[in-house]
């Protein structure tokens, strides 16, 4: 049986929220640059358009965030190329005529968007792509079946990139099951089941992506985030990649917003809920995000950190938003531990990369 002869569970349909959100944030980046001439939207895989229930899937969802954005498009007279591949014939005919017909639902919408289909396997047409994936501002989803596709050659790939952002979905719990079969270790040498298998079973996801971050090569600024999904006992997840800090910053804002308990999952990954029971004989534990401002506290009073810029960027590389070192420093400011000279610390993407302000933080 395949995805599409069954409706969405509700796990996929947190991914497809996830893909669609993430598209509704990054599209307008772009348009509203104004200088761009075109940028690029590729779903490899891309199903028929719709499950048995008639929801969308993520091609049409896709369609609607770029309508959305008619207005912008046609004032900043930007092209999107929206394209779309589907391996199955089958599901390719599907998904032709269910976008194609979503599409011309939009008047005028061939004036500002193209749409190309391929009935192509993923092996063959990202190379063939992989070009205009180089040369533009592109969105990239890898919603492929299972983890064949994460292997080393296409991450090498996407690491090149400049103004690629990327979603990739994967079975991490499978891997961890069937790593050692052949077929699993020929097309995925760069990972290390046995550390899979020694992880706590929960954290399979953001373990498969701490591997795949080192194996990033050291003068390559992408980063990786996971956002694990469980679903009855299986892990998946989705890896997000990018390497412009505007594009962290939009995607940790939508996880944390999904979860603002540990922005990494759509479950209680850490087993924080019993962190609420008060621990006999070790105190009240601290959660993710109080662990999180403790550390930020002793970096800024060990002088480790000492600038808004420092402290935002260390907040995105433990995968954490400004927000939260934002109340760290006015809760340590209240408590006369530092002061510093602006109204609010200023530990926000526009403060710090936009406008550009710099706030010293001083020791009392
Ligand atoms: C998880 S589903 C994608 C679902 C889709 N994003 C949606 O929202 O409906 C993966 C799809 O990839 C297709 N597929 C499998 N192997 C492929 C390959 N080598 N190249 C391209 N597509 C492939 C499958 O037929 C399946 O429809």
């Amino acid at each position: 049986m395949n995805l599409h002869d069954k409706p969405f569970d509700e796990t996929t349909i947190i991914k497809l929220k996830l893909f669609e959100d993430y598209a509704q944030a990054w599209i307008p980046t772009f348009v509203m640059q104004g200088y761009l001439k075109e940028i690029h939207i590729f779903d490899f895989f891309a199903g028929t358009g719709y499950d048995l229930n008639g929801i969308a899937g993520s091609p049409i969802r896709l369609i609607e965030k770029i309508i959305e954005q008619r207005g912008n498009i046609f004032q900043k007279k930007i092209s999107i190329i929206l394209h779309l591949n589907e391996f199955d014939k089958n599901k390719y005919e599907l998904l032709v005529s269910s976008s194609s017909k979503k599409f011309k639902e939009e008047n005028g919408i061939e004036h500002y968007v193209q749409l190309k289909f391929y009935n192509e396997d993923f092996e063959t047409l990202f190379p063939r792509l992989f070009p205009i994936i180089k040369d533009f501002p592109s969105l990239v989803y890898l919603d492929q079946n299972g983890v064949k596709f994460l292997s080393g050659q296409y991450l090498k790939k996407l690491e090149e990139t400049k103004q690629t952002d990327f979603l990739y979905f994967a079975s991490s719990s499978y891997i961890r099951r069937f790593g050692e079969l052949k077929e699993f270790k020929m097309h995925l040498s760069n990972i290390d089941v046995e550390q899979l298998k020694n992880t706590d079973y929960n954290k399979v996801h953001r373990n498969l992506t701490e591997q795949l971050r080192k194996n990033i090569s050291s003068t390559s600024k992408l980063k990786l985030y996971p956002f694990s999904l469980k679903k009855n006992t299986n892990i998946y997840g989705v890896i997000f990649g990018a390497t412009h800090v505007r594009a962290v910053e939009k995607f940790l804002n939508l996880t944390w917003k999904y979860n603002g308990l540990n922005g990494d999952a759509n479950f209680d990954i850490d087993n924080e809920s019993s962190l609420i029971q008060f621990d006999l004989f070790e105190g009240q534990k601290l959660n993710k995000v109080e662990s999180f401002k403790q550390i930020v506290k002793e970096k800024i009073l060990n002088q480790e950190i000492k600038t808004n810029h420092q402290l935002l960027n260390f907040v995105y590389e433990n995968g954490h938003i400004g927000k939260h070192a934002e109340e760290c420093m006015k809760e340590m400011k209240k408590a006369k531990l530092i002061s510093y000279k602006s109204k609010s610390p200023c530990v926000t993407y526009d403060s710090v990369f936009k406008k550009k302000i710099i706030v010293n933080y001083e020791k009392i």
